[in-house]
């Protein structure tokens, strides 16, 4: 085997604010990525299939592999036009099952690191993670993928791509993480096997969702952080009613806003995984952020969690108003 080459790929994580599940059914969501993600680096080499390494877990691409992962790799790589045999390690600093688009990411990564290895710019890294993406869970929306390779804060759906919002303030959020992976495929199918079997009543959920995800938005862009936190709040009670909470996802709800958060819900598939919390906004008296009472009002959250539940845990994610994404309305996947 000789080594001839190597590149690198970054791609971030992502909170979905609003509309998860009912995105799959081309109704819109609002995602932003986060600071914490996944990286890759690729290495050419002649003789040898495609290697994945991601923690001490090596794989070889193999169309017919046992491991999700061996299949999904090979599907990044196979996508046309079809890329050399290469060596990857990739690692993320997202939990695997958290709600918090680590495997979306792991595919921006390698994909990215993939094509600059050929010279190739970066417009197929998102179909590669697509393909990707479609083996661990049959039916994704991609809204995790977009987010991955875009970052920002946008509205998406499945017709109309991505276009970025305009938050008229800083968002703080908390992630919190119950403890318990879940898995975005079984959630995905059990919302479409109640879907199949009573389609109005989901359908009506699916609507309620849509309208208050337009409502978000308009409540971003007018900085709006009281609404946001009651829309949130709206959000994770159509989710609870399509049975994609769990009890430990509504105490970190319940512990978020009995400690001052603005609302709360679910984040992501749900059935575990994490939730997000609206931090309420701080100003100095000339109007600017108060970042020290805020990271205060973030603190006094995450430490709540922490102490309600040892397997808790939190970090704090703030969306800037003045840093927009980094791609052209309307782009999608
Ligand atoms: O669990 P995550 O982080 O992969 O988020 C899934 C979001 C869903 O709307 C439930 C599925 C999808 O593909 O959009």
């Amino acid at each position: 085997m000789t080594q001839i080459e190597r590149a690198e790929g970054d791609a971030s994580g992502k909170v979905i604010l609003f509309g998860e599940h009912a995105v799959v059914y081309g109704s819109p969501a609002i995602a932003a990525g986060i600071e914490r993600g996944a990286h890759a680096s690729a290495t050419r080499f002649v003789g040898g299939p495609s290697i994945l390494r991601i923690g001490d877990r090596e794989l070889v691409a193999d169309p017919s592999g046992e491991d999700d992962l061996s299949r999904a790799f090979h599907a990044l790589l196979d996508m046309s036009p079809t890329l050399p045999a290469m060596r990857v390690e990739a690692s993320s600093g997202l939990p695997a099952g958290g709600g918090l688009g680590s495997s979306a990411a792991l595919g921006v990564a390698i994909a990215r690191a993939a094509q600059a290895l050929v010279g190739a710019d970066d417009n197929l890294a998102l179909a590669r993670s697509a393909a990707w993406e479609r083996v661990f869970h049959g039916n994704p929306s991609g809204i995790d993928a977009t987010a991955a390779a875009r970052g920002g804060i946008f509205r998406y759906s499945r017709i109309d791509g991505a276009s970025p919002l305009h938050p008229a303030k800083d968002i703080v959020l908390c992630v919190g993480w119950t403890g318990e992976p879940s898995s975005t495929r079984e959630m995905v199918e059990y919302v479409a096997s109640r879907k199949a079997k009573e389609p109005q009543l989901i359908q009506r959920s699916i609507d309620a969702i849509a309208t208050i995800v337009n409502n978000a938005a308009l409540a971003i862009e007018a900085g709006e952080h009281a609404a946001l936190g009651e829309l949130m709040n709206m959000n994770q009670l159509v989710l609870s009613g399509l049975m994609v909470s769990t009890s430990e996802l509504e105490d970190l709800c319940a512990v978020a806003r009995e400690h001052g958060a603005l609302g709360a819900k679910l984040t992501g598939g749900g059935g575990g995984g994490s939730s997000i919390a609206l931090v309420a906004p701080a100003f100095t008296e000339d109007g600017a952020h108060d970042q020290m009472r805020e990271a205060e009002n973030a603190d006094r959250i995450v430490v709540a969690w922490r102490r309600a539940n040892p397997r808790y845990d939190g970090f704090v994610v703030r969306i800037y108003a003045d840093k927009p994404a980094k791609y052209s309305e309307g782009e999608a996947p």
